[in-house]
């Protein structure tokens, strides 16, 4: 068959089924394509919609032709598989109303953005079968490729194999670098699927993919499987997004051309560095700009994961080859695109201002092997430490396991500080980073400070089958400055803040403490039940840290006081009871 009675037939086809037309924005300048004879057969690359900001995510069970000619049985919003891409500028207000048209709990997790608390999509604050939930907040990151996706208690796995994921992908207007645009900025969603789950997308993992991932054996890309894109002669830019369940990618063109790495999960990096090869974990975002005005017309090259070792006997493997998407060379039209020679500079943070150290280790034990954190596995009720706002913290994590982690903190874009001890990073782990990737035995230390929202957030593996099984924990983000009585319960609950006084005679020891930001001058005093200052146990210089002050009423009668802690622009009063 001609390629041109191929591609009418498809297209007749398509418009008969559900999927999606072809995203304009990012593809709106295809005319004078010239209709090639090239070798190779295949499905063309789709676009989900553009989601009309402001309105209607409906999730739902629906049937597609994910293969043509073949019903496929999968999870949709708005009727499409991937969902609608979020296409927003940096500074807008992204609202949307999310309706559960499916028969179990979901929540919808912005992965990589910064949200409110109660926007992030938190397993507590689940919405139940035909009840929906009104997402908003105004998007405060970096350009960039971020995405969306299902994050249920135990369901994200199942959910977002069967469809429930998307694009989310901010735009920064004062970001100019004549990059590649329009038709030539191209969104690449990444995903294995069982040729044997076809056509219901069936999630059902067996006990040892619980253990190691639920991993496929083809690609689809944008949904689309053997998927081909028909470029011009000229610069792309592409963003790549793994958004499978565990596989790890080792991405590469089959002519193993190089290629320039310009962005990482939270945006551009400070400059372009040359790759032929990088890894891509599930939750990782890389972007590259890719020249074809090297090809003839008529040529390909295929974008695919190489073959690499790893250990394990499953029947699907990490690690084995596999074809991710052809290039079909077609025209000679121009992007007008450029490589240019670097971005706005990042600004690296200084290791020696942190002033908190994590250790998290991971590992895998018991008769049936859990994946834990720390020796902990997620309780949803149980936060299992607290952060304080503009804190630069230092996590250091250790993969204790012989499986991969791609780790993911909620909330912040880290700064890799080293791997295996050593600052000489691959050009994919430096920049912002939500999600690093630690293979077998690894150690990765990060940096990472939450500057803009309190309240509770999540740290997890990324490997959606590690996280059902529990290795994700909860941490809160608390003002940058606490104070407490020593000796107080404070309870481990969703309100952490709430310090229940213990009655105190002749004197009590006080607790607090500073973040780094507002590190500066400080001071702790007490005040009566009308508002007098009866004591200063503290005014003056300070830097970041923790601190214990203690108080001696001496002469003062029995009653209520009030120990007020001041910082910068934080003020945190915390009630004092004297009994003699
Ligand atoms: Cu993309 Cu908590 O995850
Ligand atoms: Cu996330
Ligand atoms: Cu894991």
């Amino acid at each position: 068959m001609k390629r041109r009675d191929m591609l009418i037939k498809t297209l007749a086809a398509g418009a008969l089924l559900t999927i999606p037309k072809p995203l304009q924005i990012f593809a709106n300048e295809r005319k004078n394509v010239v209709l090639t004879e090239v070798s190779g057969a295949g499905n063309p690359l789709r676009f989900p919609p553009v989601f009309t900001n402001g309105g209607n995510m409906t999730l739902a069970e629906t049937t597609e032709q994910v293969w043509p000619g073949q019903d496929t049985q999968l999870v949709t919003i708005n009727g499409s598989y991937p969902g609608p891409s979020v296409v927003i500028d940096k500074g807008q207000t992204f609202t949307a109303n999310v309706i559960n048209n499916l028969n179990e709990v979901i929540t919808t997790h912005w992965h990589g953005v910064s949200a409110p608390a109660n926007m992030d999509g938190h397993p507590r604050d689940a919405i139940n079968p035909g009840s929906s939930f009104t997402y908003t907040f105004p998007v405060i990151n970096r350009g960039g490729t971020y995405f969306y996706h299902a994050h249920a208690d135990m369901l994200t796995a199942k959910q977002v194999y069967r469809g429930f994921a998307g694009f989310f992908i901010v735009r920064d207007p004062a970001e100019n670098y004549n990059l590649p645009s329009g038709a030539y900025d191209v969104p690449l969603c990444i995903q294995d699927r069982r040729i044997a789950d076809i056509p219901n997308f069936t999630y059902n993992p067996g006990s040892p993919e619980q253990t190691w991932g639920y991993l496929g054996d083809t690609v689809l890309v944008n949904g689309t499987p053997d998927a081909y894109f028909e470029v011009s002669k000229t610069l792309y830019r592409f963003r790549l997004l793994n958004g499978s369940n565990s596989r790890v990618y080792r991405i590469a063109f089959s002519d193993n051309r190089s290629f320039s790495i310009i962005g990482t999960d939270g945006g551009l990096k400070d400059a372009p560095v040359t790759a032929t090869q990088f890894n891509l974990a599930p939750g990782e975002r890389v972007e590259i700009l890719v020249d074809f005005s090297g090809n003839t017309i008529g040529s390909n090259v295929t974008l695919r994961s190489l073959a690499y070792t790893f250990g394990g006997t499953l029947p699907y493997k990490q690690g084995i080859a596999l074809d991710i998407i052809r290039f079909d060379v077609t025209n000679n039209n121009s992007s007008g695109g450029i490589i240019p020679a670097a971005f706005s500079p990042i600004t690296y943070y200084n290791s020696s201002e942190v002033v908190e150290t994590r250790q998290f280790d991971l590992t895998m034990s018991g008769s049936h092997p859990m994946h834990k954190i720390n020796g902990f596995t997620f309780d949803i009720n149980r936060i299992d430490w607290t952060t304080r706002l503009n804190s630069l913290e230092k996590w250091r994590i250790r993969n204790l396991t012989a499986d991969y982690h791609p780790m993911h903190t909620h909330e912040a874009q880290w700064q890799v500080l080293s791997r295996n001890n050593s600052t000489n990073l691959p050009p994919s782990d430096k920049g912002w980073k939500d999600t690093v990737n630690l293979s077998p035995g690894e150690t990765v230390e990060v940096l990472v400070k939450f500057t803009d929202h309190k309240g509770l957030y999540l740290f997890h593996c990324h490997n959606l089958e590690h996280e059902d099984d529990g290795m994700m924990l909860n941490f809160e983000i608390i003002d940058p400055i606490g104070i407490e009585q020593i000796g107080t319960e404070v309870p481990r609950s969703f309100e952490l803040h709430q310090n229940y006084p213990n009655p105190f005679n002749p004197s009590t020891k006080i607790k607090f403490d500073i973040a780094e930001r507002v590190a500066d001058n400080a001071s702790l005093k007490i005040f009566d039940i009308r508002g007098r200052q009866v004591a200063e146990l503290y005014n003056g210089k300070i830097s970041a840290g923790s601190y214990e002050a203690e108080w001696k009423p001496n002469f003062m009668p029995s009653g209520t006081y009030f120990a007020k802690l001041t910082a910068g622009n934080f003020t945190k009063t915390i009630k004092l009871i004297l009994t003699k």
